[in-house]
């Protein structure tokens, strides 16, 4: 079984953390490839059309990425991938079952990321949302991120119209590029 991921740095303020105290009701593991069909199912109902299972078994298995899913005895209800390079680091994506939302179940999962960013010396983590995603543009900004550019009319959006992607910033500080030779 995978070791339990316990963030070890807070960002910003999200309250469901500080509430439960560190003791998270959605404890956060490394996924595995076996976990990947029911990761893919929930990812194409919170982002559709999705990334397809082997896709997803791929990213659990490459050493540059990592998935992070939430789970407990009730199932899963999250998953985020991450990717690293060099002494930096993306969130490719993140999604909560809809039926798990606002819960705090991505806070859980963004406070295990920041925390892995900080053990592996990250000094800096981009994402890439959506300007019109509020729900995720304000879980990010709580997270500590903060807008560093715009793509206009970068995604393609269901009505066929055009939108504006956001690229959002986290500075970590202690990375490789601050350490003195
Ligand atoms: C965005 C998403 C991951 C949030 O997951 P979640 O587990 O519900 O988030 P949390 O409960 O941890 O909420 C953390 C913060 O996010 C923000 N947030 C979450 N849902 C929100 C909503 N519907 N409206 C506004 N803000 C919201 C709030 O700031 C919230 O803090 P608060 O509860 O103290 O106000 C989830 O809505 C989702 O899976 N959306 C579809 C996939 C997606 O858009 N992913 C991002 C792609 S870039």
């Amino acid at each position: 079984m995978s070791a339990l991921l316990m963030p070890n740095r807070r960002q910003g303020t999200l309250s469901h953390a500080k509430a439960i105290r560190g003791v998270s009701a959605f404890p956060i593991t490394k996924a595995t490839p076996a976990d990947a069909d029911e990761l893919s199912a929930l990812h194409a109902g919170a982002l559709p059309p999705g990334w397809s299972a082997p896709e997803i078994a791929a990213y659990c298995g490459e050493t540059d990425r990592m998935v992070l899913k939430a789970a407990n005895f009730a199932g899963l209800h999250g998953f985020a991938v991450l990717q690293f390079a060099a002494d930096e680091a993306e969130i490719l994506t993140i999604a909560v079952r809809h039926a798990s939302r606002r819960q705090g179940v991505a806070s859980y999962l963004m406070e295990a990321a920041i925390g892995l960013f900080g053990e592996k010396s990250v000094s800096c983590a981009y994402l890439e949302v959506e300007e019109g995603n509020i729900p995720a543009r304000s879980l990010y900004e709580k997270s500590g991120f903060r807008i560093f550019a715009r793509r206009k009319n970068y995604y393609r959006t269901a009505g066929a119209g055009m939108a504006t992607a956001l690229i959002m910033r986290l500075d970590i500080g202690g990375g490789l590029s601050q350490v003195n030779t």
